[in-house]
């Protein structure tokens, strides 16, 4: 099977206060495919995520996205095709129907669209029942719902998660894991998942880039970089229907 390339950087570099953050020769990402992107806090992997995601100007190097070079007049153009989703949910001071819907007006969705989307998505997230609460009472487990829910509203032809369960609890963070997993499974949606937990890379990851000191020095399928571990799950892992 041939996996058309959706993403793909080379030579890319960036150079913060004249200290190099990542140098890394190409790192591509496939439709349909969810890398993981795994390495110690400091390596570098927030930086390459902003920068593969158009958020961050690279001090050397290219992005094509769906074959298209990347440069300053088209970024905004080709960012409306990505969603991007932190460790902190970001929410703004509004309900949370309200935030989700507000991510859509801005891709100028139009009305009837956007809340059809909105409540899809908070359905399918289990947090239906909170559409008019305040975004900023909530959990940070259902805080994080709302944020994924706001990404996956959008629609997007490649999503950016990092580290979107590390501030979670134990329980928490297992059930959202196993949830994304069964939802990346669906949509098929192009994921990078950043992540310093190699633990959390078997449950919905296709293969492995290890990065340390700001360089992928490993690169494969998740058996080889992780060995034989097993998740408690309810759906096969990647790997194994391949
Ligand atoms: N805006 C910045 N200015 C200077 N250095 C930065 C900046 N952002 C990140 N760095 C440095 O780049 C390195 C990698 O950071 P980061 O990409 O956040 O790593 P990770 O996400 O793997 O923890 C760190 O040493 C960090 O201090
Ligand atoms: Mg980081």
């Amino acid at each position: 099977m041939t996996v058309q390339t959706l993403l793909e950087a080379r030579d890319l570099r960036l150079v913060l206060d004249k200290r190099e953050v990542f140098n890394v020769a190409r790192f591509a990402l496939g439709a349909g495919e969810v890398v993981a992107l795994v390495g110690p806090n400091g390596a570098g992997k927030t930086s390459l995520l902003l920068t593969l995601a158009l958020l961050q100007r690279p001090s050397d190097g290219s992005v094509h996205f769906n074959g298209i070079l990347s440069r300053r007049e088209n970024t905004l153009e080709l960012r409306r095709q990505m969603a991007v989703v932190f460790q902190e949910p970001l929410l703004m001071d509004d309900t949370v129907l309200g935030n989700v819907l507000t991510g859509l007006r801005i891709r100028g969705v139009t009305a009837p669209t956007a809340r059809q989307r909105a409540e899809e998505w908070l359905e399918r997230l289990g947090i239906a029942r909170l559409r008019d609460r305040s975004a900023l009472k909530l959990s940070g487990g259902e805080a994080q719902r709302v944020n994924l829910a706001r990404a996956f509203a959008l629609g997007p032809r490649i999503l950016f998660l990092d580290e979107p369960f590390s501030a979670l609890d134990y329980p928490t963070r297992q059930a959202l894991l196993e949830e994304i997993g069964l939802i990346l499974h669906e949509t098929k949606i192009s994921t990078l998942f950043v992540t310093h937990d190699y633990t959390e890379v078997p449950y919905f990851s296709h293969s492995v880039r290890v990065m340390v000191g700001g360089r992928i020095i490993k690169s494969g399928s998740v058996p080889e970089i992780l060995g034989d571990i097993t998740i408690p799950r309810r759906i096969p892992t990647p790997w194994e229907e391949a």
